[in-house]
Order: structure tokens, then sequence, then C-alpha cells
């Protein structure tokens, strides 16, 4: 069987796979380039660029970045962001993952969307007033949640503060990597398994329109896919 395409806002991908951002230093710009040449969306972490491209960083004694400006460096992203597509030979999409914890989250979003990223996938964290610093530009918005709940707060106020809504949303369950959204006993209950989420998150998107939700965390085959 052929995978069916997947349509996220302006974004049309062949593959409709979205790679999962992996910080610090895993996802750059080769992997997500790779991704996105093969059509589907290849992701870079927006977490500690500084460490990617040294040089273009002020460090201190012992080579670490300085402050979150140098950590999560802007000119590092764009040189990643830029990077990977090229890489990408104008296939898929590259997208930038941005944790909500971090220190200039506001202004790292900001960096990412003036870098030419196609989407921001944000996480760890309710992006509530991601809308508010890509203000004037084209970028598609993909929280990430791991519950309805989670998702009916984002799409009710960015509904009322900003007029818009998710493009689409990531739905991550217990066997996800990296930060989740789960206390580590809830983990193993039913109840928190991704295909137990999942019915209930479809039902809450109905309610906004044409919202695509994207499973992630133990979606690891062809027949993982085909089953979500
Ligand atoms: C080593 C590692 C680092 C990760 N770092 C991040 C991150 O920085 N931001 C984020 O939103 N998700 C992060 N994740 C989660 C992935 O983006 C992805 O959603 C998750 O791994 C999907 O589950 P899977 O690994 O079962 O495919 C990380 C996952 C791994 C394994």
């Amino acid at each position: 069987m052929t995978l069916p395409k997947l349509t996220i806002g302006k974004i049309t991908l062949d593959v409709p796979i979205i790679q999962g951002g992996m910080g610090v230093g895993i996802s750059w710009e080769n992997l997500a380039g790779a991704v996105a040449k093969e059509g589907a969306m290849g992701v870079v972490s927006a977490v500690g660029t500084g460490y990617r491209f040294p040089e273009l960083v002020k460090k201190d004694k012992f080579g670490r970045p300085i402050g979150p400006e140098n950590t999560h460096s802007r000119e590092a992203l764009k040189r990643i962001v830029q990077r990977a597509k090229e890489l990408s030979q104008g296939r898929g999409a590259i997208g930038v993952n941005v944790l909500c914890a971090i220190t200039d989250y506001p202004r790292v979003v900001r960096d990412a969307a003036e870098a030419g990223a196609d989407a921001i996938i944000s996480g760890a964290g309710l992006p509530l007033k991601l809308p508010e610093y890509v203000k004037g530009f084209d970028i598609a918005l993909i929280p990430i949640v791991s519950s309805a709940r989670a998702l009916k707060l984002i799409c009710q106020t960015w509904e009322k503060r900003y007029q818009r809504l998710p493009d689409a949303v990531v739905l991550e369950g217990p066997l996800s990597g990296g930060h989740q959204g789960f206390h580590k006993e809830d983990c193993f209950k039913k109840e928190y398994q991704l295909e137990s989420l999942l019915p209930e998150v479809l039902e809450e998107a109905k309610n906004w329109g044409d919202l695509k939700v994207i499973v992630a965390g133990g979606v690891w085959s062809y027949q993982d896919i085909k089953k979500y």
C-alpha cells in the first residue's frame, strides 16, 4: 500500500511522516535535509544550536556558548535551516522544533521563522502564545500535546487571542523519547497509551476544522503507521 500524501496548511508531503526533532545535537541539518529530500518533513532542533557552529558564537574558556543568545544562536539556526533546505533539494519541508521550556522561547521561535522554516513544532509545555511570536510570517504551527484537554485549551486560546488555529497537532504517547507530558507512573496505564488517547484527540480535533493529527511515540514501522 502506498501511504497517502499529507497536507498541512500550504505544505504537501509526498511521504506522510514528520521526523521528530531531537535535541541537543541529534537532529541538525543533515538528518532533517535527508528526510525532507525523501518527501517527508525533516525537523531540526532549535536547542543548543551554538554548539553546532561554535565559530558563530561567543564562548567561555571551556568552549561553551555564553548565555541563551549564544546557546540557542540565531545565526547558527539560520545556517542549519538554510543548509537543511539546500540538502532537501526543494522536496518535503523543513520544520524547527522549539521546546516551550527553553529560555528565550519567543526570540528563538521568531529566529526560526526568519530563518525560513516551513513549520514550527513546539511542545514540552503548552505553546499558548506561539502565534504571537510569528506575527507577519506565513508559517505552519504544530503544537505537541498528550491529551485532548491540552488540544482544546490551545485551540480555544489561539482562536480567542489570535484568530488562528494550529495547522496540525502532534499527539505524543508515552513510548516517545524526550520530554513528555506524563508522570512516570501514568506511562504504564492503559488510558495513557497512544491508542487510548487517539480517539479522544481525533474527536476534539474535529471541533476545529481540518486539523491533522500526527501520532508519535512507538510508531516505528510501516505496520505501525498503517495501524494508526
Ligand atoms: C534523543 C531524543 C531527543 C528528543 N528531543 C526532543 C526535543 O528536543 N524536542 C521535542 O519536542 N521532542 C524531542 N524528542 C521527541 C521526538 O521529537 C519524537 O516526538 C519522539 O521521539 C517520537 O517518538 P518515537 O521516538 O517513538 O518515534 C526527542 C526524542 C529523542 C529520542
